[in-house]
Protein backbone atom coordinates (compact mmCIF):
# COMPACT_ATOMS: atom_id res chain seq x y z
CA UNK A 1 0.00 0.00 0.00
CA UNK A 2 2.81 2.42 0.21
CA UNK A 3 4.19 1.82 -2.68
CA UNK A 4 1.37 2.24 -4.58
CA UNK A 5 0.97 5.60 -2.69
CA UNK A 6 4.24 7.07 -3.48
CA UNK A 7 3.83 6.40 -6.79
CA UNK A 8 0.46 7.74 -6.99
CA UNK A 9 2.37 10.77 -5.00
CA UNK A 10 5.17 10.83 -7.70
CA UNK A 11 7.81 10.02 -4.84
CA UNK A 12 10.97 8.12 -6.13
CA UNK A 13 10.94 6.64 -2.71
CA UNK A 14 10.52 2.71 -2.13
CA UNK A 15 8.55 0.89 1.18
CA UNK A 16 11.22 -1.94 1.37
CA UNK A 17 10.39 -5.26 4.50
CA UNK A 18 13.57 -6.58 6.77
CA UNK A 19 13.44 -9.26 8.74
CA UNK A 20 14.94 -8.23 11.86
CA UNK A 21 15.78 -10.27 14.97
CA UNK A 22 14.86 -8.64 18.15
CA UNK A 23 18.64 -8.56 19.45
CA UNK A 24 19.66 -6.78 16.10
CA UNK A 25 16.74 -4.09 16.03
CA UNK A 26 19.34 -1.12 17.70
CA UNK A 27 21.75 -2.18 15.18
CA UNK A 28 19.19 -2.19 12.33
CA UNK A 29 17.66 0.95 13.58
CA UNK A 30 21.56 3.09 13.63
CA UNK A 31 22.06 1.44 10.44
CA UNK A 32 18.68 2.64 8.51
CA UNK A 33 19.54 6.46 10.30
CA UNK A 34 23.23 5.90 8.87
CA UNK A 35 22.06 5.09 5.22
CA UNK A 36 19.50 8.17 5.23
CA UNK A 37 16.26 6.46 5.33
CA UNK A 38 13.39 8.52 5.79
CA UNK A 39 11.57 6.69 8.25
CA UNK A 40 10.79 3.03 9.68
CA UNK A 41 7.83 0.81 10.20
CA UNK A 42 8.24 -1.86 13.35
CA UNK A 43 6.21 -4.77 13.65
CA UNK A 44 5.85 -7.27 16.60
CA UNK A 45 7.69 -7.74 18.76
CA UNK A 46 9.86 -4.72 17.78
CA UNK A 47 7.05 -2.13 18.90
CA UNK A 48 7.88 -2.14 22.85
CA UNK A 49 11.98 -2.41 22.26
CA UNK A 50 12.00 0.56 19.94
CA UNK A 51 10.52 2.80 22.68
CA UNK A 52 13.85 2.51 24.27
CA UNK A 53 16.10 2.82 20.96
CA UNK A 54 14.89 5.92 19.32
CA UNK A 55 16.25 9.25 20.24
CA UNK A 56 13.09 10.62 21.08
CA UNK A 57 9.47 9.75 21.64
CA UNK A 58 5.58 11.77 20.21
CA UNK A 59 3.30 12.23 22.72
CA UNK A 60 1.40 9.17 20.83
CA UNK A 61 4.22 7.00 21.13
CA UNK A 62 5.23 7.56 25.31
CA UNK A 63 1.12 7.16 25.98
CA UNK A 64 0.90 3.83 24.42
CA UNK A 65 4.25 2.95 25.35
CA UNK A 66 4.79 1.62 21.98
CA UNK A 67 6.68 2.60 18.87
CA UNK A 68 5.03 1.41 15.44
CA UNK A 69 6.57 4.38 13.20
CA UNK A 70 9.71 6.13 13.22
CA UNK A 71 10.78 9.57 11.64
CA UNK A 72 14.31 10.23 10.96
CA UNK A 73 14.77 13.58 11.15
CA UNK A 74 18.44 16.51 10.73
CA UNK A 75 19.43 18.96 12.72
CA UNK A 76 18.75 22.23 10.58
CA UNK A 77 21.43 25.29 10.81
CA UNK A 78 18.60 27.19 13.31
CA UNK A 79 19.03 24.08 15.22
CA UNK A 80 15.04 23.14 14.63
CA UNK A 81 14.75 19.11 13.98
CA UNK A 82 13.12 18.23 10.75
CA UNK A 83 12.53 15.69 8.57
CA UNK A 84 14.83 14.40 6.20
CA UNK A 85 12.41 15.23 3.08
CA UNK A 86 13.41 18.66 3.80
CA UNK A 87 17.19 18.27 3.30
CA UNK A 88 18.84 18.34 -0.34
CA UNK A 89 22.03 17.37 1.05
CA UNK A 90 22.71 15.17 3.98
CA UNK A 91 22.77 16.73 7.18
CA UNK A 92 25.84 16.69 10.16
CA UNK A 93 22.86 15.42 12.85
CA UNK A 94 20.45 12.75 12.55
CA UNK A 95 17.67 11.42 14.92
CA UNK A 96 15.32 9.05 15.28
CA UNK A 97 11.91 10.03 16.34
CA UNK A 98 8.93 7.46 17.38
CA UNK A 99 5.32 7.76 16.85
CA UNK A 100 2.58 5.65 17.13
CA UNK A 101 -0.08 5.70 14.53
CA UNK A 102 -1.88 2.38 15.43
CA UNK A 103 -4.13 4.06 17.67
CA UNK A 104 -5.16 6.65 15.63
CA UNK A 105 -5.98 3.62 13.04
CA UNK A 106 -8.83 2.69 15.04
CA UNK A 107 -10.83 5.67 15.59
CA UNK A 108 -10.39 6.76 12.02
CA UNK A 109 -11.32 3.11 10.77
CA UNK A 110 -14.24 3.13 12.87
CA UNK A 111 -15.12 6.58 11.61
CA UNK A 112 -14.56 6.25 7.85
CA UNK A 113 -15.76 2.09 7.41
CA UNK A 114 -18.28 2.41 9.91
CA UNK A 115 -19.49 5.98 10.33
CA UNK A 116 -19.25 5.67 13.77
CA UNK A 117 -17.45 8.26 16.94
CA UNK A 118 -17.50 7.56 19.60
CA UNK A 119 -18.61 10.80 22.40
CA UNK A 120 -21.85 9.70 24.30
CA UNK A 121 -21.93 6.08 23.05
CA UNK A 122 -21.95 2.88 24.78
CA UNK A 123 -19.52 1.07 23.36
CA UNK A 124 -18.86 -3.30 24.45
CA UNK A 125 -15.52 -4.59 24.16
CA UNK A 126 -14.92 -8.09 23.91
CA UNK A 127 -11.16 -8.98 24.82
CA UNK A 128 -8.62 -7.53 26.83
CA UNK A 129 -5.21 -8.34 25.67
CA UNK A 130 -2.57 -6.15 23.78
CA UNK A 131 -4.90 -5.18 20.82
CA UNK A 132 -8.07 -4.73 23.22
CA UNK A 133 -6.19 -2.72 25.95
CA UNK A 134 -4.85 -0.26 23.62
CA UNK A 135 -8.44 0.04 21.39
CA UNK A 136 -10.57 0.43 25.25
CA UNK A 137 -8.22 2.97 26.30
CA UNK A 138 -8.02 5.15 22.72
CA UNK A 139 -11.57 4.96 22.48
CA UNK A 140 -12.16 6.22 26.18
CA UNK A 141 -10.30 9.27 25.21
CA UNK A 142 -12.87 9.92 22.95
CA UNK A 143 -15.45 10.22 25.68
CA UNK A 144 -18.20 7.43 24.94
CA UNK A 145 -20.67 7.69 28.46
CA UNK A 146 -19.90 3.40 28.82
CA UNK A 147 -17.90 1.07 28.10
CA UNK A 148 -18.37 -2.76 28.93
CA UNK A 149 -15.44 -5.13 29.03
CA UNK A 150 -15.68 -8.96 28.19
CA UNK A 151 -12.80 -11.04 28.72
CA UNK A 152 -12.16 -14.59 29.00
CA UNK A 153 -9.81 -14.57 31.94
CA UNK A 154 -11.92 -11.86 33.70
CA UNK A 155 -9.18 -10.18 35.99
CA UNK A 156 -7.43 -8.79 32.46
CA UNK A 157 -10.92 -7.35 32.17
CA UNK A 158 -10.56 -5.66 35.69
CA UNK A 159 -7.24 -4.46 35.24
CA UNK A 160 -7.75 -2.95 32.05
CA UNK A 161 -11.31 -1.29 33.57
CA UNK A 162 -9.25 -0.09 36.49
CA UNK A 163 -6.61 1.67 34.01
CA UNK A 164 -9.72 3.26 32.05
CA UNK A 165 -11.13 4.26 35.33
CA UNK A 166 -8.06 6.06 36.44
CA UNK A 167 -6.62 8.01 33.03
CA UNK A 168 -10.36 8.85 31.83
CA UNK A 169 -12.51 8.72 34.86
CA UNK A 170 -15.28 10.54 33.04
CA UNK A 171 -15.93 6.98 31.41
CA UNK A 172 -18.56 4.73 33.42
CA UNK A 173 -16.70 1.39 32.88
CA UNK A 174 -18.98 -2.04 33.42
CA UNK A 175 -17.80 -5.54 33.47
CA UNK A 176 -19.93 -7.82 31.56
CA UNK A 177 -22.09 -7.38 29.08
CA UNK A 178 -24.92 -4.40 28.68
CA UNK A 179 -28.54 -5.07 29.56
CA UNK A 180 -29.73 -2.95 26.84
CA UNK A 181 -29.06 -1.65 23.39
CA UNK A 182 -25.17 -0.52 22.81
CA UNK A 183 -23.72 1.47 19.74
CA UNK A 184 -20.96 -0.55 19.01
CA UNK A 185 -19.16 -3.97 20.13
CA UNK A 186 -15.59 -4.58 18.63
CA UNK A 187 -13.96 -7.91 18.71
CA UNK A 188 -10.73 -7.40 19.75
CA UNK A 189 -10.23 -11.32 20.87
CA UNK A 190 -7.84 -13.45 18.36
CA UNK A 191 -11.67 -15.83 18.36
CA UNK A 192 -12.52 -16.32 14.51
CA UNK A 193 -8.93 -16.35 12.79
CA UNK A 194 -9.82 -19.69 12.65
CA UNK A 195 -12.74 -21.39 11.08
CA UNK A 196 -13.42 -23.56 14.08
CA UNK A 197 -13.26 -20.83 16.32
CA UNK A 198 -16.68 -20.15 18.55
CA UNK A 199 -18.21 -16.55 18.65
CA UNK A 200 -15.81 -13.91 20.71
CA UNK A 201 -19.52 -13.24 22.67
CA UNK A 202 -22.39 -15.22 24.25
CA UNK A 203 -25.47 -14.95 22.15
CA UNK A 204 -27.86 -15.35 24.67
CA UNK A 205 -25.97 -12.19 26.72
CA UNK A 206 -25.91 -10.09 23.94
CA UNK A 207 -28.92 -9.87 21.17
CA UNK A 208 -27.01 -8.71 18.44
CA UNK A 209 -30.30 -6.69 17.18
CA UNK A 210 -29.77 -4.20 20.35
CA UNK A 211 -26.54 -3.32 18.19
CA UNK A 212 -25.99 -0.47 16.14
CA UNK A 213 -22.38 -1.61 14.77
CA UNK A 214 -20.41 -4.59 15.26
CA UNK A 215 -16.13 -3.96 14.34
CA UNK A 216 -14.30 -7.19 14.26
CA UNK A 217 -10.08 -6.37 14.29
CA UNK A 218 -9.63 -9.54 12.30
CA UNK A 219 -9.29 -9.05 8.82
CA UNK A 220 -8.71 -12.04 7.56
CA UNK A 221 -11.13 -14.10 6.62
CA UNK A 222 -12.64 -10.77 5.82
CA UNK A 223 -15.84 -12.20 7.06
CA UNK A 224 -15.93 -13.67 11.02
CA UNK A 225 -18.55 -15.46 12.00
CA UNK A 226 -19.04 -12.69 14.57
CA UNK A 227 -19.53 -9.79 11.46
CA UNK A 228 -21.65 -12.85 9.66
CA UNK A 229 -23.97 -12.51 12.66
CA UNK A 230 -24.04 -9.14 13.22
CA UNK A 231 -24.77 -8.32 9.58
CA UNK A 232 -27.75 -10.74 9.51
CA UNK A 233 -29.02 -9.41 12.54
CA UNK A 234 -29.29 -5.61 10.90
CA UNK A 235 -26.10 -3.47 12.39
CA UNK A 236 -23.51 -2.12 10.36
CA UNK A 237 -20.11 -4.21 10.28
CA UNK A 238 -16.87 -3.68 9.09
CA UNK A 239 -13.43 -5.84 9.46
CA UNK A 240 -9.60 -4.62 10.92
CA UNK A 241 -8.61 -4.23 7.42
CA UNK A 242 -9.27 -0.21 8.03
CA UNK A 243 -6.69 0.04 11.35
CA UNK A 244 -4.02 -1.38 9.08
CA UNK A 245 -4.88 0.80 6.47
CA UNK A 246 -4.96 3.59 8.18
CA UNK A 247 -2.11 3.44 10.66
CA UNK A 248 -0.16 3.48 7.78
CA UNK A 249 -1.83 6.44 5.51
CA UNK A 250 -0.76 8.14 9.06
CA UNK A 251 2.42 6.89 8.66
CA UNK A 252 2.81 8.23 4.84
CA UNK A 253 1.65 11.48 6.43
CA UNK A 254 4.61 11.73 9.08
CA UNK A 255 6.96 10.84 6.06
CA UNK A 256 6.12 12.87 3.62
CA UNK A 257 3.83 15.84 4.71
CA UNK A 258 1.73 15.34 1.68
CA UNK A 259 -2.23 13.81 2.57
CA UNK A 260 -2.77 10.07 1.78
CA UNK A 261 -4.02 9.04 -1.32
CA UNK A 262 -6.40 6.57 0.93
CA UNK A 263 -8.03 4.73 -1.62
CA UNK A 264 -5.25 4.01 -3.74
CA UNK A 265 -3.76 2.50 -0.50
CA UNK A 266 -7.03 0.49 0.28
CA UNK A 267 -6.89 -0.79 -3.19
CA UNK A 268 -3.31 -2.24 -2.73
CA UNK A 269 -4.18 -3.59 0.39
CA UNK A 270 -7.27 -5.15 -0.44
CA UNK A 271 -5.38 -7.06 -3.63
CA UNK A 272 -2.72 -7.70 -1.68
CA UNK A 273 -4.66 -9.07 1.50
CA UNK A 274 -7.61 -10.68 -0.12
CA UNK A 275 -6.03 -10.82 -3.70
CA UNK A 276 -8.94 -9.03 -5.47
CA UNK A 277 -9.93 -5.48 -4.49
CA UNK A 278 -13.08 -5.94 -1.84
CA UNK A 279 -17.13 -5.11 -2.99
CA UNK A 280 -17.91 -2.74 0.09
P1 LIG B 1 -3.51 -9.34 20.94
O1 LIG B 1 -2.20 -8.61 21.07
O2 LIG B 1 -3.85 -9.72 19.52
O3 LIG B 1 -4.63 -8.64 21.62
P2 LIG B 1 -3.46 -11.17 23.18
O4 LIG B 1 -2.93 -10.09 24.05
O5 LIG B 1 -2.91 -12.55 23.30
O6 LIG B 1 -3.30 -10.78 21.65
O7 LIG B 1 -5.07 -11.20 23.38
C1 LIG B 1 -5.87 -12.19 22.80
C2 LIG B 1 -7.30 -11.96 23.25
O8 LIG B 1 -8.13 -13.01 22.70
C3 LIG B 1 -7.49 -12.00 24.75
O9 LIG B 1 -8.59 -11.18 25.08
C4 LIG B 1 -7.82 -13.47 24.98
O10 LIG B 1 -8.49 -13.75 26.18
P3 LIG B 1 -7.65 -14.04 27.52
O11 LIG B 1 -7.23 -12.69 28.04
O12 LIG B 1 -8.61 -14.72 28.43
O13 LIG B 1 -6.48 -14.89 27.12
C5 LIG B 1 -8.72 -13.74 23.81
N1 LIG B 1 -8.80 -15.17 23.48
C6 LIG B 1 -7.86 -15.89 22.87
N2 LIG B 1 -8.28 -17.18 22.75
C7 LIG B 1 -9.52 -17.25 23.32
C8 LIG B 1 -10.49 -18.28 23.50
N3 LIG B 1 -10.26 -19.53 23.09
N4 LIG B 1 -11.65 -17.97 24.11
C9 LIG B 1 -11.89 -16.71 24.55
N5 LIG B 1 -11.02 -15.68 24.40
C10 LIG B 1 -9.86 -15.95 23.80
Amino acid sequence: MHNAALAALGIDWRYLAFNVRPEDLGPAIAGAKATGMIGLNLTVPHKLLAVHLVDVLDESASTWGAVNTVRFEGQASNGDWLPLRCFDEAPAKVRAHGFNTDAEGIILSLREDLGFTAPGTKILLLGAGGAGRAAALRLAAERPREIYLVNRTTQKAEELGLEIRTRYPFVKVNLGYPPGAIDLALNATSLGLKPEDPLPFDPRSLPLKNTKAAYDMIYRPAETAFLAAAKQAGCRVANGLGMLLYQGARALELWTGVPAPVSVMRKALEANVYGSPEVH
